[in-house]
């Protein structure tokens, strides 16, 4: 008898590569290696740390998160305890977790990219990528944040480049075309693409009267979001058939990672699964290993963007068709 052969797991996502491509999203797993205390965290992929800009950063009012049928809302509001102190005493552990690192950056201005970036560069070589982070809806200045406009996000990318390593630009599907900013991010350099932040929302406490959370409105995360992540991976990977891209958003279970690979994600973040339950990006690891046994997938790589190939080049709209109404 053919003994069975172990799933190949390695990925790329751009020029990154992967062991596996299970990755935790930022905000959801710590700025450190707080998880260490519940798996191995070099089991995963990649590690994507909490956003991070150069100054400490207090973050916005409680309430800050608030449940919901179909996830979470959050405002967090990067909370932080900046770059410096983040590779003074974060780093450490995160180096003896043997995790490889993604680490996220925000800012309010360009000029907090480009500083944030070079503090970043101070870091060493398992800190493997930046996912800068122009799409946070905790951060709009005016109610746009840098990701509605292909522009401002061309500028953060750009200033990101400080740090002399990959950058992965994580964008929100709340732009007004996706395609359009994302190609701004990857012509200004970035190397890929995170997809998707969450979205704007809100939720209102009945008997106050009054919004929920301290900062009014918020981010929606969790299962709500996950057929808008397939949607933004499908539209982005057929746009640029060759970037990296990180698929986020709402995966609770290995068949949620195996439906964002199928839509062209190269690897995939666990996020809002993470806050209940410490060790879901493992789980959803071995669900993805248990699906592709049962499925006679033999690679990871063979589930990337196949659900594009019936938009052949020769037959295929430039975009997916894919209408609103
Ligand atoms: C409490 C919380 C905090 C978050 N903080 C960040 C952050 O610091 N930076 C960032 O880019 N995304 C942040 N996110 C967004 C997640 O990384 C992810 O893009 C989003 O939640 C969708 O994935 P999910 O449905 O698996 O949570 C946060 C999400 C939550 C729920």
């Amino acid at each position: 008898m053919n003994p069975r052969r172990p799933v190949a797991l390695a990925t790329q996502v751009g020029p990154i590569e992967l062991a596996n491509p299970v990755a935790t999203a930022a905000g959801t797993a710590g700025h450190g290696a707080e998880l260490a205390a519940y798996f191995d965290l070099s089991e995963l992929g990649a590690l994507v740390v909490k956003s991070l800009c150069a100054a400490p950063w207090p973050g916005n009012p409680v309430p800050r998160v608030h449940p919901l049928a179909g996830g979470m809302l959050n405002s967090v509001g990067l909370q932080g305890p900046g770059i410096p102190a983040w590779i003074e005493h974060e780093l450490p552990a995160l180096e003896r977790s043997g995790a490889r690192v993604i680490v996220s950056l925000w800012g309010t201005t360009i000029d907090d990219f480009a500083r944030g970036a070079e503090l970043l560069a101070a870091a060493p070589p398992f800190v493997v990528a930046l996912e800068v982070n122009v799409s946070c809806p905790n951060h709009a200045e005016g109610g746009k944040m840098f990701a509605q406009s292909p522009a401002a996000t061309a500028a953060a990318i750009a200033a990101a480049a400080a740090a002399r390593r990959p950058l992965f630009a994580k964008l929100s599907a709340s732009a007004p075309d996706l395609v359009e900013v994302a190609g701004a991010a990857l012509s200004a350099g970035a190397a890929g693409l995170s997809l998707i932040n969450t979205l704007p929302a809100m939720a209102i406490d009945l008997e106050r009267r009054r919004p929920v959370l301290g900062a009014a409105s918020g981010g929606l995360s969790g299962p709500a979001l996950h057929a808008i992540a397939v949607r933004s991976v499908f539209e982005c990977r057929r746009a640029f058939p060759t970037t990296g891209i990180f698929g986020v958003g709402g995966v609770l279970r290995g068949e949620d990672a195996v439906e964002l690979l199928l839509a062209g994600a190269d690897a995939i973040q666990v996020g809002t699964a993470t806050l209940a339950e410490p060790r879901a990006a493992l789980r959803v690891l071995r669900e993805l290993i248990a699906w592709c046994e049962r499925h006679g997938v033999a690679a990871i790589r063979e589930l990337v963007g196949a659900a594009q190939s019936e938009f052949l080049p020769d037959q295929a709209p430039a975009r997916p068709n894919i209408t609103n109404c």
